[in-house]
């Protein structure tokens, strides 16, 4: 089921912006993977981790998610001290670099110009990330890094966001059905702004993803 997922999602023509963005990259930069970028990680993995959409020359480039972004330097230094990961990350797709428990995938999987996708193309990648959660059967915490994907995430979940607020290390028990509970985290995103502003430092990230190892024991 999940391969018919990722192979609809290469295909995906909703968003007319974002396709022609691709098509612009694809002459600008051959080389580039220039493709709606799919997850990273297995499926049965526990751990779920929502950024907003691949930066022009670092996901869009490699065609993994946060691989060779400023934002994923952050995110991968503190999940490989926390034991997320296998291998040594070298910002390449080929890199023999692999999570443990853990998928990683974004509110919208095209790289959007400017680094910001609008309210339409949000709404129109929503049902990947839907498709992406339903299939992930061990699912039990989802970090979203920054607030677009805090509101995805809700979407998708079909939960309301004003019963969910977004702030930094807010942790939220959300009931998807009668059986299934999962925990929403919620962190500033790793972005070099939040970083050289010190809205989000390393430190602060570390706190987040520490406390998300603690609830998976
Ligand atoms: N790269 C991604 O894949 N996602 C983000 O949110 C930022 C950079």
């Amino acid at each position: 089921m999940i391969e018919n997922f990722e192979l609809l999602s290469k295909k995906c023509e909703k968003c007319s912006r974002l396709c022609s963005f691709l098509e612009t990259n694809r002459k600008n930069f051959p080389d580039y993977f220039n493709n709606p970028v799919p997850s990273f990680g297995e499926i049965d993995s526990e751990f779920l981790i929502v950024g907003l959409a691949p930066g022009l020359n670092g996901a869009n480039k490699t065609g993994r998610p946060f691989t060779g972004d400023y934002a994923g330097d952050i995110l991968y230094n503190v999940l490989t001290k926390q034991g997320f990961t296998k291998g040594t990350y070298l910002a390449k797709k080929d890199d023999n670099f692999s999570l443990i428990n853990t998928r990683i995938t974004n509110a919208v999987r095209c790289v959007p110009p400017e680094n910001k996708p609008t309210g339409e193309e949000i709404k129109n990648c929503n049902n990947y990330l839907k498709k992406e959660i339903e299939n992930m059967c061990n699912l039990k915490v989802i970090l979203v890094l920054g607030r677009i994907a805090h509101e995805a995430v809700l979407r998708a979940l079909e939960q309301s966001t004003s019963k969910f607020k977004f702030e930094h290390g807010n942790i939220h028990l959300i009931n998807i059905n009668s059986k299934k509970t999962i925990l929403l985290v919620d962190s500033y995103h790793t972005s070099r702004y939040n970083i050289n502003t010190k809205r989000l430092t390393l430190d602060m990230f570390e706190q987040i993803v520490l406390q998300i190892k603690e609830k998976l024991k």
